[in-house]
Parts: structure tokens; sequence; C-alpha cells
């Protein structure tokens, strides 16, 4: 029997310098998809698939992401003394949903490290890891719930994948391997960021992953990779090779590239349009600007 995943990494260490000036003071997870912290999102994600412990891999201004997920009294009393009791409920949850513990990445050596660095938080336990950059919007069946159980069955360690356009694969962790009859990608080949024209297939990785702790040790021994950095896609070839295996599976769910400028104002506009809310009047508003943007270019 495989033990149930119940703890997940976190990375949110880096600089954010596609989003500069908005991430000189705070943390680019902090940005939100109409008015929720893009971490929020990502955090909700994993407590919908039964994560109840968050290790975070913080660099500098962490101080807004663990306010964010602690008690707010002052905010609270406020809203209450004001008959916003639905408000502060709701920001009472936000504080209560995970236990959270952060760890400190010291020197930005890449996402192999950052993970490396939650190591002792985690123990002997498989983990769940949630890259930021990455949403994956499914309101019925959480992405990384659907990675879980795969490991749960099979003791394997599973990574969300997703094909790409051609031309398009240097951005991502490429892999390769054989379809199993249960429609998953036993994975044989993995490249970080290969150059062009190089890449072994169009089957990305995308920010979601569940790891048995056997992924330790290899990341303990994985040496800089591509762009001088301790590259995850590297440890995890290990795993691929080994008995444990790894799976690649096509999590069901609208992914957006929150990490990239344009993808992140689309991801904006999907959560808006999701909304009872918001959705009238933004297509309105989006159908006058696209009407006015067209007549001004002629
Ligand atoms: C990271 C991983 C890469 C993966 C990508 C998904 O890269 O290293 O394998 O495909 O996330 O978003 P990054 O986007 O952080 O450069």
């Amino acid at each position: 029997m495989t033990p149930k995943v119940r703890k997940a990494v976190i990375p949110a260490a880096g600089l954010g310098t596609r989003f500069l000036p908005a991430t000189k003071a705070i943390p680019k997870e902090m940005l939100p998809i109409v008015d929720v912290p893009t971490i929020q999102l990502v955090v909700e994600e994993a407590v919908r698939a039964g994560i109840t412990d968050v290790v975070m891999v913080t660099g500098r201004n962490k101080v807004a992401l663990v306010d964010h997920f602690d008690h707010a009294y002052e905010l609270e009393h406020t809203l209450r003394s004001r008959g916003k009791a639905d408000v502060a409920d709701a920001m009472e949850r936000i504080s209560e949903m995970v236990r959270l513990i952060t760890v400190r990445q010291k020197t930005p050596l890449g996402l192999g490290h950052a993970v490396l660095c939650a190591r002792e938080a985690i123990g002997a336990e498989p983990f769940a890891l949630l890259l930021g950059d990455d949403l994956i919007d499914n309101d019925d069946d959480p992405g990384i719930g659907q990675l879980a159980r795969v490991y749960e069955e099979t003791g394997a360690g599973a990574i969300a994948i997703m094909e790409v356009p051609p031309g398009r694969e240097h951005m991502y962790g490429i892999v390769a391997g054989d379809w199993d009859d249960a429609g998953r990608l036993r994975i044989r080949q993995m490249v970080e960021k290969p150059k062009a024209g190089t890449a072994p297939s169009r089957w990305a990785i995308v920010g979601r992953y569940v790891l048995p702790p056997a992924v330790w040790p290899l990341l303990t021994d994985t040496k800089p990779g591509v762009g001088g950095e301790i590259q995850l896609t590297d440890a995890l070839q290990g795993l691929a090779a080994s008995d444990t295996g790894l799976y690649g599976v096509q999590v069901t769910g609208t992914r957006h590239d929150a990490g990239d400028k344009l993808g992140w104002l689309k991801a904006n506009l999907a959560y808006a349009l999701k909304s009872d809310e918001l959705r009238a009047p933004l297509i309105a508003m989006l159908e006058d600007m696209v009407a006015s943007a067209k007549k001004a270019a002629g």
C-alpha cells in the first residue's frame, strides 16, 4: 500500500523579473488573478486534493506570502464591526486552509535545488509539487489530485504533461516514452529545455508533480544542467530509469501560464468570465475595446 499524499512543496523563491516593477516589493506569487493571489489558487488546488501541509520555499519578500495564510485579526474584526461577516469569514478560511512551513532558498541555484531545500520539512513521505506559474483550472477534479491517484495506484512518480505546438518545445521540460493501456506515458527520456530541433517529442511537463521519497538522493546527486542550474528534470530522469518509475499524465482542466504577461492577462480574463458578477459586463467591455482598437488600427 502506498501512503496518501498529504504534503506539498510550492517553490516561491523566484525574483519575478518578468513582472517588474510590479514584483519589486512583493513576490510574484501575490499577483492576483482577478482578486485572488495566484498562490492562493495553487494552495486551494492542493487542499481540494487532500493536502494538509504545505512547504513553501521562499526567497526575498516572503512576508506577504506568510501573512496571506495567517489570521489578520484587525482586518477581520473591522470587517465584522462593519457588518461584513461573510468577507471576514472568507479571510478566516484562508488562514485555516493549510499548515504552512516556510524554508528559505538562500541562493538561486535552480528548481531542483529549491525542491531539495524542502527535504527535511517533507521527510520520508511522497509529496505533491506545484509550480505557481502554472494554473490548472478544474473545479471538479484538481490537477494535482489526478496525479496523486496515479501515484497511489502505482507507487511511481507522476507528472502532468501536455502536448505543445511545434517550435515551443525549448520552453519546457520534454518527455518521451511508451503509452500504457491506462493512457499514461511510462517515461523513458527527459530533456530540460531542448535546443530547437532536438526534442524527443512535443510532450511538455506542466508544473504539477507527485514524487516519491526516492527522488531525494537523485536530487542531491544532480549536477548543474541547462542554464547552469540544478534542474529537477535531470533528477527525474534518474527516477524514470529506476524501478520506481515515472508516469506522464494528461491532466484534465484548463492550463494557464501565469508566469508570462500574456498568459497572466488571459488567466485573468478566463477566471473573470467564470464569474457571474463579471461575465456580462466584461464581454460588453471587451467587445467595445476590440471594436475601437480595430477602428483605430484602420
Ligand atoms: C519549469 C520546469 C520545466 C517545466 C516548466 C513548466 O521550467 O523546469 O521542466 O516544463 O516549469 O512550466 P520554468 O518554466 O520554471 O523555466
